[in-house]
């Protein structure tokens, strides 16, 4: 971990999972500790962990404990036991591609383990993989995104991308890690990002705490700010990416590319190739998580709507790849990313 790199929110501790839990920050930082599948379940649905990798990768080693317990009480039918405990995982959140992901790879490495062996060893070693694979896969994009975005710009970002949102290092945080290290950016406007506040509570504390200059605004304010002409790039994350390049991410990214395009500002999105799902064809068919009304209508635990007052909230939405200028994967930036471009960049080299 460098200087502009000093957090992690999701670690294995010798025989268990660790999570930052994200729900306290700023106020507290507080690590709890796991030893139940669960237990993890329910810290992903009710996210003490969020942000689509590291999801992905807790699911990873959820299932680890979830074996360790499984092989313990039925040495004989270990595998079979441990089916209900993977699909309690991939229902946890149902918007982010990477849980799902994470869990087959887990399971494919599973099917190669025969009957009479303890699955935990290399159940351990690959969600190390997968969690390892992630950091170096959000340097390299932060080098190609970097390189996107001249000298002395200011950007806008969108929810939390960063450390606590990945393994480590970040997506589009990343990219701007990368960027301030280079001197490419001097300045970074942070959506709050209601209702749930991951730009105010996380992006800032995450920025402020590696020294990036970041500046919080309502998430109304973003066009003000276009219009001033004083943002060059948006960059933003992904929860999946449609075959034909549409993009679900936290509620409110649509609108911040719609006001991207009509200023001129250019739209980043910076992804692993796991948030990629070929099966979805296109936006349209990406399940939208919605979360509980309260979270709209009250505010860190005070109600600020009237009593009975209604709210939709939607977690996430559909930005059309028509209004993406680069996806940037670490296999490479896509420009104008597209069905063919996209189907190009999967079925091309894998890094390392
Ligand atoms: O509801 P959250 O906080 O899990 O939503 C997170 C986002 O929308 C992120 O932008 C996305 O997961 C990418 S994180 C690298």
């Amino acid at each position: 971990m460098n200087g502009h790199d000093s957090i992690r929110a999701v670690a294995w501790r010798d025989n268990h999972l660790e999570l930052l839990d994200q729900r306290k920050l700023p106020q507290a930082e507080t690590y709890v500790q796991f030893y139940a599948v669960e237990e993890v379940a329910d810290a992903i649905r009710k996210m003490v962990v969020r942000g689509a990798p590291a999801i992905g990768i807790t699911a990873a080693y959820g299932l680890v404990l979830a074996a360790r317990r499984g092989f313990k009480q039925y040495p004989q039918d270990w595998r079979r036991r441990l089916m209900p405990d993977v699909e309690l995982l991939a229902r946890a959140r149902p918007t982010a591609v990477n849980l799902r992901w994470a869990l087959q790879r887990m399971t494919r490495a599973l099917d190669r383990i025969p009957d009479e062996d303890d699955p935990v060893a290399r159940l351990l070693e690959l969600a190390h993989r997968i969690h390892e694979e992630d950091i170096a896969a959000n340097h390299i994009m932060g080098g190609l995104g970097s390189a996107l975005i001249p000298a002395g710009q200011s950007v806008i970002t969108h929810c939390n991308t960063g450390s606590l949102a990945t393994g480590g290092y970040g997506t589009a945080l990343g990219v701007i890690r990368s960027a301030c290290a280079e001197g490419r950016i001097e300045q970074v406007y942070a959506d709050e990002t209601r209702p749930w506040w991951q730009g105010s509570r996380l992006t800032a504390w995450e920025l402020m705490r590696d020294q990036i200059p970041v500046s919080l605004i309502c998430d109304g304010a973003a066009a003000h700010l276009m219009k001033q002409q004083r943002i060059s790039w948006a960059i933003v994350g992904a929860d999946r990416i449609a075959a034909n390049g549409d993009v679900a991410n936290k509620i409110g990214t649509y609108g911040l590319a719609v006001n991207a395009r009509f200023h001129g500002v250019r739209f980043m999105v910076v992804a692993p190739t796991s948030t990629i799902d070929l099966d979805t064809a296109a936006g349209d068919a990406i399940p939208v998580e919605e979360r509980a009304a309260d979270e709209i209508l009250s505010c860190v635990g005070q109600r600020l709507a009237p009593p009975h007052a209604q709210a939709w909230n939607p977690a996430f939405d559909i930005t059309p790849a028509r209004l993406v200028d680069a996806l940037v994967t670490e296999r490479g930036v896509v420009m104008r990313p597209d069905r063919d471009r996209i189907s190009a960049l999967m079925a091309g080299p894998v890094p390392g």
